[in-house]
């Protein structure tokens, strides 16, 4: 074609961005937006492709920046089911056009860049989207804390997971103050799983003594009051390091929402996560009949009716920066990489406490949301696409449509009249899991095409998963342009600990 003056075009959409909804359409040129003109007017515009959005809405590529993908056994037995190939397969059939993942450093690590390097081989020209790592320090070993300033500049990984559970990866509070200590230095936004890992263990020893061994009892073990508990430790922590930027991932429980909300009304740059799970599912799910309740089993547990309220409203105003998947699937039932029934010659009874803690969710997460219409579409794409693109320094490459600047990352959504009615069952998704948590919601609507750098890469009505696994590019990060938190922090000078 002669005179082309783009390579895709989008017309008659229904354009979504965290602030504002308009009909214009889109012009797409060398993998970026460049233009966004009135509705209509690039109709007939000299482009390699047109895609008539017939009314439906438009939103920026979704952002999932919680994503466990090919991770050895860490939280509980038998290894994750997606390798980066399958999990982000799903992820661009669901709309998400970038994920982060983790780099997983086990105890027996001294070295964070080894553990980088080793998930770089895994990830590297298997993605279908694109993708940053998180390292997740499980030995903050002196040598770890020095490579995080190589880590956080030339690697381009500028956040870090830390557990305050899990027998594999649990840190002591001194060395959670040394990781937020170095993390202040070098810019790293520290995300800190909160659970009290020595009650819970203890809890669980009480249980399995009354020979209580059902999934139903994970919940039990886990009673929101030990997240409560270590959310406020953690934010005691940051505090202490001169208000380190903290996320509180996966968020549950309305007590811990509480304590994020009150230190956030003080000023602290506390930050906080949840997950379609806190949102959709409740205990009742653990206590499904047989062993079925482990498909539902991760950490913290889905509460209650109630806590799901709590959590939406947490959403709305604003307590919850950004809602991930934390996409960590285990088959349920996988003779040879271990299972959700985690029956053995030597455990004949399933255990609760041996269930691999976890459950996929990158590719139903913006279906699930979109379609439960309870936020504003603004509110929508803010905790899904460019809050977590602002969180961890994505943006406005990603999570955004801003001429010049924004990726072409989209996704285009049926209209009225086209809108597909989804019973959600697992063999619908790519991902390589046996079940998913969700099976029998109703789904109102699902992506119809999802673009990646201005390739369409998921055409649900022609191919389905049409990208390529080579397709997706790591992304070097830069650090949180979330509300300015690195200047306001660094406006207090750096931590001295006589200053107490
Ligand atoms: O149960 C969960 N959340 N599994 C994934 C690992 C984690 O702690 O995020
Ligand atoms: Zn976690
Ligand atoms: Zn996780």
């Amino acid at each position: 074609m002669e005179n082309v003056e783009y390579d895709l075009v989008i017309t008659n959409g229904i354009c979504v961005t965290a602030a504002d909804i308009a009909s214009y359409d889109i012009a797409i040129k060398d993998e970026k937006i460049v233009l966004l003109a009135p509705s209509g007017s690039l109709a007939q515009a000299a482009a390699r492709k047109i895609i008539d959005a017939e009314g439906g809405y438009v939103t920026p590529g979704g952002v999932d920046c919680h994503v466990h993908l090919e991770e050895p056994p860490l939280f509980g037995k038998g290894y994750s089911s997606d390798t980066y190939e399958t999990g982000t397969r799903s992820a661009i059939a669901g709309g998400c056009t970038t994920i982060v993942g983790f780099a997983p450093q086990p105890k027996t690590e001294p070295s964070l860049l080894k553990a980088l390097k080793d998930t770089h081989a895994r990830a590297s020209g298997n993605s279908f989207c694109d993708y940053g790592f998180h390292m997740l320090v499980g030995n903050p070993s002196e040598q770890a804390l020095e490579e995080l300033s190589t880590i956080s500049g030339d690697e381009g990984v500028t956040s870090l997971k830390i557990y305050m559970t899990y027998t594999a990866l649990q840190i002591r509070d001194d060395q959670i103050l040394s990781v937020l200590l170095k993390a202040r230095e070098n810019r790293i936004l520290t995300m800190i799983h909160c659970e009290n890992g020595d009650v819970l263990n203890w809890m669980t020893d009480q249980l399995e003594a009354k020979n209580l061994f059902d999934p139903k009892y994970h919940s039990h073990s886990r009673p929101p009051i030990l997240e409560a508990e270590a959310t406020n430790r953690a934010i005691a922590l940051s505090s202490l390091i001169s208000h380190t930027p903290i996320l509180i991932v996966h968020v549950s429980d309305p007590g811990a929402t509480l304590r994020i909300r009150k230190a956030q009304t003080n000023g602290q740059p506390i930050f906080a996560e949840t997950c379609p799970q806190y949102l959709f599912l409740t205990r009742d799910d653990l206590a499904a009949p047989g062993f079925e309740g482990a498909k539902c089993v991760c950490s913290p547990p889905p509460r209650d009716k109630e806590s799901q309220e709590a959590i939406w409203t947490g959403l709305r105003n604003g307590t919850f920066t950004v809602l991930s998947s934390d996409h960590c699937p285990f088959n349920y039932d996988d003779a040879e990489r271990g299972k959700k029934t985690c029956i053995t010659p030597e455990y004949p009874v399933g255990r609760f406490k041996q269930i691999p803690n976890g459950i996929p969710g990158v590719e139903t997460r913006l279906p699930l949301v979109f379609s439960a219409g309870r936020l504003a579409l603004t509110k929508f794409v803010e905790v899904m696409s460019t809050n977590p693109a602002k969180l961890y320094g994505l943006y406005p490459k990603k999570g955004s449509l801003i001429p010049g600047v924004s990726d072409a990352d989209i996704v285009i959504w049926y209209p009225e009249g086209k809108k597909p009615n989804i019973t959600l069952t697992n063999e619908m998704l790519h991902h390589a899991n046996d079940y998913t948590p969700f099976e029998g919601r109703k789904i109102g609507n699902w992506p119809r095409y999802t673009l990646l750098r201005g390739k369409v890469v998921w055409d649900r009505d022609n191919g389905g998963v049409v990208g390529e696994k080579s397709y997706g590019q790591f992304l070097k990060r830069g650090a949180s342009t979330l509300d300015r938190i690195w200047e306001t922090v660094e406006e207090q000078g750096p931590f001295d600990v006589a200053s107490f």
